[in-house]
Order: C-alpha cells, then sequence, then structure tokens
C-alpha cells in the first residue's frame, strides 16, 4: 500500500533556476494494485518515483508504505522494503558478480517475504527463478553478469527486484531500451511477477499502448501533478487518441501539433 499527500520537490530552491519537480502532489494506491504512470518529458515521473524511494530530498508532503511513514527515512533503508528497475540494463545488476551472487545478495536485502531462509533451499528456489525466466539462465548462475544480453540483464534485474515480495515495485521506463522482443519478453515476466508476488506496482512508461494494455489503473502526470487518473470501466474505455487528447489539454495550444505522441 502507497498513500502520498501533498508531495513536494523543489530542485534548486532559493535560485533562479527554482523549479518544483513535484507540486502537492497527492495518491493512494492500494496493496496489489498496478498502476501505469504517464506524462511528457519533465511532468515528474522520475522524480516522483525517486521520492517514494527517498532518493531525492522533499520539500513537503509525505510517503506512506505499508502504513508506515517513510518521509524521513534514507534510502538506504527504504531499499529493503522497495524493488527498483531502471531503464538503463545496466543499472539494476553488477556486472561482475556472478548470476547466482547478484541474486544471493538480492534476496538478502529485501524482506525475503517470499524466499525460503536455509541457504540450501535458497539456492535451489534461485536456481528455479532464473528457470522460469525462460532465458536458459539457470545453466549460466556461475557466470558474470556483464556477460549477458541487456534482454537478459533486464530480466535478471526485475527478477531481483520482485522476487522478496517489495512493498511496492518502482519501475521507470524499465523496457525502453530494450529491443521490441526483449522488451515483450520482460514485460510478460512483469505481468507474471506483479500477479505471482501479488506485488504493488508503478510502471512509468512513455508507451501509451502498454499503459493501457497493462496494469490496473492509468494515471497522467503534468507539472509535477497528476492530471488524469483512470481505472475500471474508465480505463478500459480509453484509447490511445483519448490519451493524445487529453495530453493536448493539459498542455495547450502551444503543442497542439505535437505528432511524436502517437509514435
Ligand atoms: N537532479 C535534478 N536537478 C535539477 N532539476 C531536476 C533534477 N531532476 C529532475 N529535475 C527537473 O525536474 C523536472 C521533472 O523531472 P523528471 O526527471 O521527474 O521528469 P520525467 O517525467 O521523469 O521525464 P522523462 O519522461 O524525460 O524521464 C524536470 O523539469 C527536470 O528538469
Ligand atoms: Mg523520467
Amino acid at each position: 500500500m502507497i498513500h502520498i499527500e501533498n508531495l513536494t520537490v523543489i530542485f534548486n530552491a532559493g535560485t533562479p533556476d527554482e523549479r518544483a519537480a513535484l507540486d502537492g502532489l497527492a495518491l493512494s494506491v492500494p496493496k496489489g494494485q498496478w498502476i501505469s504512470v504517464i506524462g511528457s518529458n519533465g511532468a515528474g515521473k522520475t522524480t516522483l518515483l525517486n521520492a517514494i524511494a527517498g532518493s531525492v530530498p522533499i520539500a513537503g508532503g509525505s510517503v506512506v508504505l505499508d502504513g508506515i511513514d517513510r518521509s524521513g527515512e534514507p534510502e538506504y533503508r527504504r531499499a529493503r522494503i522497495i524493488g527498483r528497475v531502471r531503464q538503463d540494463p545496466t543499472a539494476g545488476t553488477a556486472p561482475d558478480m556472478t548470476v547466482m551472487d547478484n541474486l544471493a545478495l538480492a534476496s538478502r536485502k529485501g524482506p525475503r517475504r517470499l524466499l525460503p531462509a536455509k541457504p540450501a533451499s535458497l539456492k535451489r528456489r534461485l536456481l528455479e527463478r532464473l528457470a522460469e525466466l525462460g532465458m536458459g539462465l539457470e545453466d549460466r548462475s556461475g557466470e558474470n553478469v556483464s556477460r549477458l544480453s541487456g534482454g537478459q540483464r533486464q530480466a535478471l534485474a526485475l527478477l531481483m527486484a520482485a522476487m522478496t515480495g517489495p512493498a511496492v515495485l518502482l519501475l521507470d521506463e524499465h523496457t525502453a531500451a530494450l529491443d521490441p522482443r526483449n522488451a515483450d519478453i520482460v514485460m510478460s515476466l512483469t505481468r507474471r511477477f506483479v500477479r505471482d508476488f501479488g506485488l504493488t506496482a508503478l510502471m512509468v512508461t512513455h508507451d501509451m499502448r502498454r499503459a493501457l494494455a497493462d496494469g490496473d489503473r492509468l494515471v497522467m502526470m503534468h507539472e509535477g501533478g497528476i492530471v488524469a487518473d483512470l481505472s475500471g470501466e474508465g480505463k478500459a474505455a480509453a484509447s490511445v487518441e483519448d490519451l493524445v487528447r487529453l495530453f493536448r489539454e493539459v498542455r495547450g495550444e502551444e503543442y497542439a501539433e505535437d505528432r511524436d505522441l502517437l509514435a
């Protein structure tokens, strides 16, 4: 469960470049809900994930995760209950460690809710989880991660972020750097993990088809706030064209000819 109130992040405070990247944002996410987050460049999507994870200081408001106010908690403490996958496939794994050592490290970091305690059982379970990725990594568990492809690394990063059952899974354009085939594989793994591990997830994406097709709810951000929030029938009935129209409305006439959004 995530409960965010009046969340404000200001960069370059007190200088001429002062900018509110989040401006009094409010968002409540029930346990087990998956939200797609869309919005144009600079809308504040990454800053929202950073503020939840404690990677940027907040100027005001609160972030409650699993019933506890984490607003004052440092990033390393929150990392124990937060799983995170970024756009860059090299960001989520340690290249000079083996696949198995990466997994073992991730298993110690998280809440371990979903993993066995005994070392032998843990290793067996981690190998099973690797096999479930469908990439043959169970046979390469002794190899350094630097030898894996981008798609394999991102699948591994996702497994590491999700397998311990974090309170929240934060995905920031986590398929954007992959070729279409690997993006599809990582998305179908995302669907499976969110469902099988019962995760609460926020997924930032620029792919509006994907944002509509996946997840239980869709949130559109603009200038540090939420300007649209669709779920249930409203989300089911929405089309990419509807989202583009919404984008144009919130951005004003100035951007009315922006065709990139349909790409
Ligand atoms: N470390 C920083 N220092 C100063 N300004 C920042 C910093 N990080 C983000 N910003 C500014 O805050 C605003 C929101 O940025 P953010 O990265 O959250 O946008 P985003 O929605 O993730 O965009 P994108 O789709 O391009 O990833 C932008 O104006 C950005 O320039
Ligand atoms: Mg971003």
